[in-house]
């Protein structure tokens, strides 16, 4: 396998979007990350999309966005894993660089939520459409079993969720590319409106328009385009089952712990060596189970990392320096090449106010449904 760089990026801001259409926010990203890299033509690219179907009704990505970029004849081929659907079609960039196949490539991802769908019914059909949507469940409510789940095995209470919100606020705060760009106070998460008990409004992820893209080339000819590239080490995918009855511990999300797992093996690291991460805080709760599956806290101590500062910037370990999902926002298919867009920010020393300072090592790890699907990548300085 060839080592693989990230060399260019270029991202929307995270909101209700209403004056750009799917295509229009796909052909912003990717244009910056061509820009940023001086080319205007790739050898293939991945458009990372859940549900465009269903929120606009735009199916056939793939070569869509070719066109829309100019560049009809080039291979295109859409990702779907749900709200991982970033995450994936990133792997799959690096698997085709990693292999020798192609030289430059454009992962990208997009969504564009706020037109009118019924976004809480297309966002159910990433889960079991058998066991639990056909009864009404939604994700709020499934994120709210886990959250009792954990509260119940690992005494977590609705404080330590609200200090993972105030945190993301914080660093939301700083992003000028998030939806939401506003400190909130722990009361005012306590006090706001109950969605599924117990995650209340400033417990959840909001519902989002945008696009994200990454450039990948091999880490030999990385220099054409910038001269600080970022090695992609490591990608780990894993999965769990569709339906959260079926875990054996709803409250420990085991496609997250596999998926870390196999991208630390890979990269020959531990948890100990990452020094900053982006992970899918969904919902409040999803943040605490996610960094103790990724190892990155003791399991069971989660629920005090944001609390005590470990994971805000100037902690040992900040998480989710632009300000997560939560406060940056989650147009479910740009997520993952979002979250991998503040790695390489970080890492090349560019994030401005929210930089960690002296970061070679970070991690992204970006989930579908209820956890059936994870993807992690790590990424190093070069
Ligand atoms: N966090 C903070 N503020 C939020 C918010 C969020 N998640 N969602 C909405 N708001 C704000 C809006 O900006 C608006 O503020 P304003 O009155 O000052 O303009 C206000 O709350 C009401 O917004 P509205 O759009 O009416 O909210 P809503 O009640 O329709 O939706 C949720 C709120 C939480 C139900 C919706 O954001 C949601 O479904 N989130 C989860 C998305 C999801 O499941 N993603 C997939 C995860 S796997």
């Amino acid at each position: 396998m060839r080592e693989v760089a990230i060399v260019a990026a270029g991202m929307t801001r995270f909101g209700e979007l209403w004056e750009s259409s799917l295509r229009d926010l796909f052909a912003e990203a990717a244009l910056e990350a061509l820009g940023a890299a001086g080319v205007d033509r790739v050898d293939s690219l991945y458009v990372g999309c859940m549900s465009a179907g269903q929120f606009v009704g735009q199916e056939h990505l793939g070569p869509l966005m070719a066109d829309q970029l100019g560049m009809a004849g080039v291979a295109a081929t859409h990702v779907e894993s749900a709200c991982a659907s970033g995450g994936v079609a990133l792997r799959s960039a690096f698997i085709e660089v990693a292999s020798g196949m192609s030289d430059l490539v454009l992962a990208a991802g997009v969504e564009k939520m706020t037109d009118g769908a019924d976004v809480t019914a297309v966002l159910a059909t990433a889960a079991d459409q058998e066991t639990e949507a056909y009864h009404g469940i939604t994700f709020p409510g499934l994120y709210a079993m886990i959250a009792r789940a954990h509260m119940q095995s690992k005494g977590t209470t609705e404080e330590d969720l609200a200090w993972v919100a105030v945190k993301s606020h914080r660093h939301g705060a700083l992003n000028p590319k998030a939806q939401f760009r506003r400190e909130v106070k722990l009361e005012e998460v306590l006090n706001s409106s109950m969605v599924a008990d117990p995650l209340r409004l400033l417990h959840c992820s909001p519902v989002s328009d945008g696009a994200a893209a990454v450039l990948l080339c091999p880490l030999a000819d990385a220099k054409k385009y910038t001269d600080r590239p970022v090695r992609i080490r490591a990608s780990g995918l894993a999965t769990s089952t569709m339906a959260l009855a079926d875990r054996k511990d709803p409250s420990f999300l085991d496609a997250v712990q596999l998926s870390a797992e196999r991208a630390y093996r890979m990269a020959g690291v531990t948890p100990r060596d990452i020094q900053v991460a982006e992970v899918h805080d969904c919902f409040t709760i999803a943040e605490i189970c996610c960094i103790e599956a990724l190892g990155l806290v003791p399991t069971c101590s989660g629920r005090h990392a944001a609390r005590s500062g470990e994971t805000a910037l100037g902690g040992r370990l900040p998480v989710n320096p632009s300000g997560g999902l939560k406060s940056k926002g989650h147009p479910v298919g740009a997520t993952g090449i979002a979250q991998a867009i503040e790695i390489f920010e970080q890492l090349r020393g560019e994030a401005g106010a929210r930089q960690v300072k002296d970061a070679h090592l970070g991690l992204t790890q970006n989930m579908g449904g209820s956890g059936a699907s994870s993807v992690v990548h790590i990424f190093e300085r070069a």
